[in-house]
């Protein structure tokens, strides 16, 4: 079957079919098998909406204990990685650095087809990696495991050395919950396409890790932040964004090449942020840009119905946990890694190897 069509960035184009997650951009609306994703964040741990991606039904009581066993047991590193952790060079980026990690366990994940079993291992060992390399970065020695916490309060624990407030396990476990997966994003359909040749979990991971570094895709919120603290004052908002799309700029956290009407995930954590921070000044200038930010948006590009992506108040809640900014995307990456071994399991179950074709533009021979 062969055909022509031409369509930059592959919009619109269906390149697989997926029981994981329904993504519906003309109204708003996100589903994990079968369930609204917002709904999720309300009474469902990060832990029981990672089963319902994995497995396709939510966990019984049973089910999650033993999940959460499984992660506990495999966040501890092996000595061997540590000792690849040590041997980085100090200065890398987390994410650079996760990407390497992630190669050197490659070998534990060599089996054919990968299993959510091999996914959960991976997925338990990505939080006590990116904080390992973190705290090693600002010279701090790596914080021993605490088998008492759940996923996100341990995350937060490890990075800091201190337990979190419930407020701020709340808030994080919003925000991995709403960014654990997103149907044929960039870097899912590179985990895919890897796959798809029949390689490793561990070597697809690390083309998903490869492409969400990028700005264009998570690696946005800690402009946002930037963006807001440049701004300062809501006086500043409208002459602050003219100016940027004057110059033909972008607008970070404002977007989405599905989303024509507002994100879900957006506006679900904007009520988890407004809940922690109501009172806060900062939260009250960012939705003061936001309205700014539509409005203007559509003037000077109308009709493109650009609205704030998950990415705006993804700011907010790293915001509120007082995540560095250099760990705004890893963060990202952390939840993300139970979408991407959820679809590389399943684009293994049921593959065909991904090879479109391109148009050559250069000239013939004579
Ligand atoms: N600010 C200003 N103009 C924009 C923006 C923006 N944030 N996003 C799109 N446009 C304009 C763009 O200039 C283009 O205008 P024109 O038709 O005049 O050329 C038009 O809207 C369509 O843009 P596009 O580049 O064709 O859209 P896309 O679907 O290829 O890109 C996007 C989607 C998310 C990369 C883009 O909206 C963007 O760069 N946003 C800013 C970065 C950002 O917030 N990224 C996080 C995305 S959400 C998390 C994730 O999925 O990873």
């Amino acid at each position: 079957m062969s055909s022509n069509l031409y369509v930059p960035g592959l919009e619109g184009i269906v390149a697989t079919q997926t029981g994981i997650s329904m993504v519906d951009g003309e109204n708003g609306r996100l589903v994990y098998r079968g369930c609204w994703a917002k709904d999720l964040v309300i009474g469902h741990s990060f832990e029981e909406a990672a089963y319902l991606l994995w497995h396709g039904r939510l966990p019984d009581s049973k089910e999650l204990v033993q999940l959460k066993e499984t992660l506990q047991t495999h966040r501890v590193l092996p000595v061997s990685i540590v000792r690849l952790i040590e041997a980085l060079p100090p200065d890398l980026d987390v994410m650079s650095a996760l990407r390497t990690i992630i190669s050197g366990m490659g070998g534990n994940f060599q089996a054919w087809p990968p299993t959510i079993d091999d996914g959960i291992r991976l997925t338990a060992a990505v939080p006590t990696i990116i904080a390992a390399v973190y705290r090693r970065s600002k010279g701090l020695p790596a914080v021993t495991p605490d088998p008492k916490l759940d996923t996100v309060a341990h995350y937060l624990y490890l990075l800091t050395g201190t337990a979190p407030t419930p407020s701020q396990v709340a808030a994080m476990s919003a925000y991995g919950i709403l960014t654990m997966e997103h149907g044929l994003n960039a870097s899912t359909f590179a985990a895919r396409v890897v796959t798809s040749t029949a390689s490793d979990l561990a070597s697809a991971v690390c083309a998903a890790i490869g492409a969400m570094k990028g700005p264009l895709h998570g690696g946005a919120p800690s402009e946002v932040l930037s963006m807001l603290d440049e701004i300062g004052t809501k006086s500043k908002a409208e002459p602050w964004l003219r100016e940027r799309l004057e110059r033909g700029e972008r607008l970070m956290g404002f977007g989405h090449r599905v989303y024509k009407t507002r994100d879900p995930r957006a506006e679900a954590l904007r009520t988890v942020t407004a809940s922690l921070t109501s009172d806060d000044p900062w939260l009250d200038l960012a939705v003061h840009v936001e309205n700014t930010a539509i409005r203007l948006l559509e003037e000077y590009k109308p009709g493109r119905r650009l609205y704030t992506n998950v990415e705006f108040f993804a700011a907010a809640v790293m915001r509120s946990v007082s995540m560095p900014a250099e760990l705004f995307t890893p963060t990202f990456t952390a939840s993300r890694m139970v979408g991407w071994t959820a679809h590389i399991v399943e684009q293994a179950a049921n593959n065909r190897i991904f090879r479109p074709q391109s148009t050559y533009t250069g000239t013939l021979p004579e």
